[in-house]
């Protein structure tokens, strides 16, 4: 863990200063901040998380901190971005984590749309906030029983994820919470029973 936590340092300063540089969000890499992809890959190694679905790849960083916890649960990860993986690839190649992943372009909405129920133990959501509502009731039905849904963002754009925030507030199988890491992650867990 200690070299790919280097590699995954190294990723994220190169990533902030990539940003820095680029003016249109839409070419940025917006990594996840470090301590919210710690919680988030507790909660996946807590929870034994095996089937793990990420919507919004960008160059792979994030995938790779689950891609990580995935091997020591014994799962794997999907990932998902309307753009080609190239960069994210070979970034899964550099950290010897490319058989953890698959990598699929497309719609993430569309991906969740064609997902069996209750076939998903995490998803994390970091792509399009304002899609998120369109994607429901896919986000919620794909999870098992005890699964989690991710969403970053959430104190960093309150009012983009508000809407799909409220959805995940009236479903009364799902509860939820926000945590202050990073740019804010809302976990949801689909209660059993
Ligand atoms: C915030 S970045 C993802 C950052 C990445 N999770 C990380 O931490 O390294 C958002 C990504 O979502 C992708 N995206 C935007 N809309 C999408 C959609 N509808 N379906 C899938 N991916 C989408 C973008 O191409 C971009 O790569």
């Amino acid at each position: 863990m200690t070299d790919l936590r280097a590699l995954l340092d190294d990723l994220y300063a190169e990533g902030q200063a990539f940003d820095a540089t680029r003016p249109d969000r839409r070419d940025r890499r917006r990594n996840l901040e470090p301590d919210a992809a710690e919680l988030l890959t507790m909660l996946l190694r807590v929870g034994g998380a095996r089937d793990i679905v990420e919507i919004g790849t960008s160059n792979g960083y994030s995938t790779l901190w689950l891609a990580a916890a995935a091997r020591d649960t014994g799962g794997t990860v999907t990932t998902v971005d309307v753009a080609p993986p190239a960069e994210a690839l070979a970034n899964a190649e550099r950290a010897g984590l490319r058989a953890q992943i698959t990598f699929e372009t497309g719609d993430g909405g569309a991906y969740l749309t064609g997902r069996p129920d209750h076939s998903v133990d995490l998803l994390f959501l970091d792509a399009d906030r304002p899609e998120y509502p369109s994607w429901w009731p896919h986000p919620k039905r794909v999870l098992r029983p005890g699964g989690v849904l991710a969403i970053d963002n959430v104190l960093s754009h309150p009012d983009e994820v508000r809407p799909f925030l409220a959805l995940i507030a009236a479903d009364p199988a799902l509860t939820a919470a926000t945590f202050a890491v990073g740019k804010g992650l809302h976990v949801a867990v689909h209660l059993p029973g």
